[in-house]
């Protein structure tokens, strides 16, 4: 049988899991296991670059792998962990730090916002770096993220062209999967910015474990657009684009077909249909993550982590050997 290729994806604990991450990332994270050899983790080092409270770290990170297991990510069939528990990634890391250029790195429009709002750290800094040590520990072949994180992956590529140039073929040059629609889900209270775990207004996001009540009223308070009319127009209708789009990826009802069926509703009625459509397609999620218990995510994750190890040595032991570090 022909080797499955490979995929690798993170996601962050902090901040509960959005409706963005999940039809941006996470819908593509289930999907894939039927055909992808997957590794996914809960990237906790990652999170630890901007402010955080230790006393709810292990609570927040736990929680984010119960609602990943919730949406599907299978640990029977996929390899899922905390990335804290590898170190292998942090020595991979460092050893791409030496090959990343400061100047791409000053570029990267993620860590250009967060060091505004959060202050700049080196961690921040080299974020995404850490980001490819990631992807490249398991030699990845593809990546399914949103749009936002398509900076990140180039410079992913670079560094894999980049080590392969300097010290023989080692790694593959990842691709990005992002889906055609829900790339971008965007903030409701402001359509031209994306949905968010770390803006500070909860009614901009959707959490996946919300309550059919707080998003029936969250939809209600989105901002839409003057006029009226229920169209799929970014230009003039962002409010009601987005709103369409989510509720197409949660119904698979194709967007003309929703415009017709809509068309003339009012903005009110509109978004009533949208929260039931929101609220039916989480329902799983919610019933799936209310049944399970903490104590076997525990093992789950614990497994994981093993197995991960056991899988990432050999690996970076190659990469040590390339780099001239073993005798
Ligand atoms: P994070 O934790 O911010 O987000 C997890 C995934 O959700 C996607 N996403 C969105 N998609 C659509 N619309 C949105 N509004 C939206 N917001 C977030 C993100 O694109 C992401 O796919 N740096 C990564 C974590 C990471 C990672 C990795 C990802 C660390 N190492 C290696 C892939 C491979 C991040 O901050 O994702």
């Amino acid at each position: 049988m022909a080797q499955r290729k490979r995929v690798f994806s993170g996601l962050q604990p902090t901040g509960n899991v959005h409706v963005g991450n999940y039809l941006g990332a996470l819908r593509n994270w289930v999907r894939l296991q039927d055909d992808y050899d997957c590794v996914y983790c809960i990237v906790d080092l990652h999170a630890i670059t901007v402010e955080y409270d230790p006393a709810d770290f292990a609570r927040e990170r736990r929680e984010a792998a119960k609602v990943l297991i919730a949406c599907g990510v299978d640990p029977d069939r996929s390899l899922f962990y905390y990335q804290s528990e590898v170190p292998q990634h942090t020595e991979l890391a460092w050893i791409l730090g030496t090959i990343t250029g400061m100047g791409q790195l000053g570029r990267m429009t993620q860590y250009k916002d967060k060091s505004e709002s959060a202050g700049a750290n080196l961690g921040l800094f080299a974020y995404p770096v850490l980001m490819a040590a990631d992807i490249l520990l398991y030699r990845a072949d593809a990546v399914p993220v949103g749009d936002d994180q398509k900076q990140h992956l180039e410079l992913t590529r670079d560094l894999a062209v980049r080590f392969n140039a300097r010290f023989g073929d080692e790694f593959p040059v990842p691709e990005p999967i992002i889906p055609e629609h829900g790339a971008r889900v965007m903030s409701l209270q402001n359509p031209l910015a994306k949905m968010s775990k770390s803006d500070p207004d909860e009614g901009s996001r959707i959490l996946v474990l919300d309550p059919p009540e707080t998003i029936k009223a969250k939809v209600k308070r989105a901002v839409t657009d003057s006029g009226k009319g229920i169209r799929h127009d970014w230009e003039s209708k962002p409010g009601i684009s987005n709103l369409l789009e989510m509720m197409s990826l949660f119904t698979g009802t194709p967007i003309p077909d929703l415009e017709a069926e809509h068309g003339s509703s009012g903005y009110g009625a509109f978004k009533e249909a949208v929260a039931e459509a929101v609220i039916a397609g989480l329902a799983p999620i919610r019933a799936g993550y209310a049944a399970l218990d903490d104590a076997s995510v525990d093992e789950v994750m614990a497994r994981g982590a093993a197995t991960a190890r056991e899988m990432a040595e050999p690996y970076q032991a190659r990469v040590r050997r390339r780099i001239g570090l073993s005798r």
